[in-house]
């Protein structure tokens, strides 16, 4: 029998269910590979040579199409591997990521599935979940029923759309005399969100901090009290819980108390320290953290989750509503009764964000998220008692979270300069070993070193092995003829 070929259809982009489920497999079996050996892989992953591996690289838009396996083993061999190893048990540098695999799956089913979730009308049940997952942000952080969240790609636009929401209440369109209050620790993110809200950095004042890198209350009454001589509005205040440089939490109680006298909004930025306020039992640390008029949380932080995840609580969720409202002729009427993202977000076509965190929630439960966010804390704290005792250890910010840092003293290194120096030397030497990423940071004259714990894969073992290696190159640093 003679069959007649078919010619292929290049406008056809649809693939059989066959060619689907075996891009699909090929795909699934990478991920499980690439997931067990994680802990494995050096945690900074290889990158030598790689200007030259990016030059390599470039490449015209390819006319004709491949093999989906073709790009895999060079994705998964080459290139992934040679990045910081973020997934990796051993990642204490910066503020940890992680990334657990359900979200992995809800990207996947949001993906291919597209709805739209830019307005309740056309996806209303999955609104709805997406609705569900910020309210159980907010009855964590103890925010009332009227506050009104939204769910952006991270922290830094968390914080964009937080100063436009103050600056649209407090300033209206006399922006220019607002002035907003940040501390020398602030994460640097705030004055780039500022400047994309119209706040330039000549209204952004920077408050000294004390001498556990917190906000200076008394700075700060005094900073408000010149601009509002000089004529110019106070408007927005910045606390950190948890800060990225040395994890300090700014006493948030008093920093609430001057808002409110002097008529401020009061952020809380809670990008790397807010999700420990999901354990009743480590609340205290953040006491006052409810009582911020908004707050920046970073799901792909403290709930473990994949890059792109932050959110942000405001407290009068109708602020958040008037900032964002909008309507258009050939769009549904609004509604009041049920969430709707683009009345309470600048987008409107968008992504399904509130998926990943609803689905983690379901899978784990509130009750195994405590337990791995109070585990992350107890291992700072334990690490930190040891690393304490090193010889010429130095601790300049225990763990009020999870996060600590310290700087290297002894003999040969009796100037700022010899101590900075052997500090950075010291992270470099840990890295190079390649079970532990640790990196640090400049803050004032003095470079600290840094231990982060913020990993669901990070456990004691890993802790063990930082201190360990700690301890071993703190030696022979100090050993070391000067
Ligand atoms: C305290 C703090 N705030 C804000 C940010 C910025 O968040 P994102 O990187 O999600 O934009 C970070 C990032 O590490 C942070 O640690």
């Amino acid at each position: 029998m003679i069959t007649k070929q078919t010619k292929p259809d290049p406008a056809n982009l649809e693939l059989s269910v066959e060619d689907m489920s075996t891009m699909t497999q090929a795909v699934l079996a990478r991920v499980l590979t690439h997931h067990a050996g994680l802990s494995a892989m050096p945690s900074r992953g290889d990158l030598e040579n790689i200007q030259s591996l990016c030059r390599s690289m470039r490449e015209p838009v390819p006319e004709h199409g491949e093999a989906a396996d073709n790009l895999l083993q060079p994705l998964f061999e080459d290139w992934i591997p040679r990045s910081f190893g973020t997934p990796g048990p051993g990642y204490l540098a910066y503020i940890p990521g992680s990334g657990v695999f359900p979200a992995a799956l809800a990207d996947f089913i949001s993906a291919t599935t597209n709805r739209y979730t830019g307005i309740w009308e056309a996806a209303p049940a999955l609104v709805q979940l997406e609705a569900n997952a910020l309210e159980w942000l907010r009855e964590a952080m103890q925010f009332p029923a009227e506050a009104r969240g939204l769910f952006t790609t991270g922290g830094s636009m968390a914080m964009f759309n937080a100063i436009a929401c103050a600056r649209e209440k407090l300033l209206g369109t006399d922006i220019r005399s607002g002035t907003l209050y940040v501390s020398s620790q602030t994460h640097h993110s705030i004055a780039k969100a500022a400047r994309l809200a119209g706040i330039a950095n000549d209204r952004v004042r920077v408050i000294e901090v004390d001498e556990h890198y917190r906000m200076r209350v008394d700075s700060l009454e005094r900073a408000i009290a010149d601009d509002r001589a000089s004529g110019l509005k106070p408007f927005m205040v910045f606390s950190t819980a948890g800060t990225t440089n040395t994890g300090a939490v700014d006493p948030l109680n008093a920093i609430a108390d001057v808002a409110e006298r002097e008529g401020l909004w009061h952020h809380v930025d809670g990008a790397y320290g807010g999700c420990f306020h999901l354990v009743p039992e480590l609340r205290h640390l953040l006491a006052g953290l409810p009582r911020a008029d908004s707050l920046t949380l970073d799901p792909h932080k403290g709930l473990f989750l994949p890059y792109g995840t932050g959110a942000l609580l405001v407290r009068n969720g109708e602020d958040l509503r008037a900032l964002h409202a909008s309507s258009a002729g050939y769009l549904p009427d609004n509604q009041l009764e049920f969430y709707d993202p683009a009345q309470y977000g600048p987008e409107l076509s968008r992504g399904f964000p509130g998926l990943r965190v609803w689905m983690c929630f379901k899978i784990f439960g509130a009750a195994r998220y405590r337990a791995a966010i109070a585990e992350k804390r107890d291992l700072a704290v334990w690490a930190a008692e040891r690393i304490a005792r090193i010889p010429g250890m130095v601790m300049d910010a225990l763990p009020q979270l999870s996060l600590f840092a310290f700087h290297l003293e002894g003999k040969g290194l009796e100037t700022l300069e010899a101590q900075n120096q052997a500090t950075r030397e010291l992270m470099e030497r840990v890295t190079r070993r390649g079970k532990i990423m640790l990196t640090g940071a400049q803050v004032g004259e003095r470079y600290l070193g840094r231990v982060c714990v913020l990993s669901f894969r990070t456990r004691r073992a890993e802790m063990e092995t930082c201190v360990q290696h700690l301890v071993e190159e703190s030696a022979a640093l100090l050993r070391q003829p000067r």
